[in-house]
């Protein structure tokens, strides 16, 4: 049977939330379920988001929102995706200095609008990433990966 594709976006100006992503992609390939995609979102276009079945945003918190370039992806992406995706299952993970709920609140507000829908609580990971933060960004790559797997999102 074919396997469903897990699409990793994420930004980071001092490697903080890539070394999340690349914890979550070790995880999701892990879970030897899905085929995984993980870019940059600069590199990010909406083909990416049309081959997705399932979807992880990473991103600092900049000025309590997402960083400029995740939205610039949105910005990219919304239009030419409106009518051509089902729902997408997403999770989100944040890298913060010391907050990183504004960040959050405004990405689930934009994922709404595609439509994406959340499946597991967002990760906000505040000051540099520990040990214990990045098994729990891998622990968040293997559930998306299995759950899409197991075909239960
Ligand atoms: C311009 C700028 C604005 C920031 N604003 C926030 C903020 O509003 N809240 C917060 O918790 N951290 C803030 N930070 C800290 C970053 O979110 C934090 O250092 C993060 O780990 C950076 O991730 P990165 O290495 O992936 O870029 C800010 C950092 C910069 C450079």
């Amino acid at each position: 049977m074919a396997r469903k594709h897990l699409l990793i976006v994420f930004h980071s100006q001092t490697g903080n939330t890539e070394r999340l992503a690349c914890a979550a992609t070790q995880g999701a390939l892990a879970a030897d379920a899905v085929e995984v995609r993980c870019l940059w979102a600069k590199e990010a276009a909406a083909r990416d988001l049309l081959w997705a079945e399932g979807l992880l945003l990473g991103t600092p918190e900049n000025l309590g929102y997402l960083s400029g370039a995740l939205k610039d992806f949105f910005d990219r992406t919304y239009y030419p995706v409106q009518g051509l995706i089902q729902t997408l299952p997403y999770g989100l993970f944040i890298s913060a200095g010391n907050d990183g709920r504004g960040a959050a609140q405004h990405i689930q507000r934009i994922a709404r609008g595609y439509p994406f829908r959340l499946v597991q609580e967002p990760l906000i990971c505040r000051g540099t990433p520990t040990e214990a933060h990045l098994a729990q960004a891998r622990e968040m790559g293997e559930a998306l990966a299995t759950g899409l797997g197991l075909g239960i999102f």
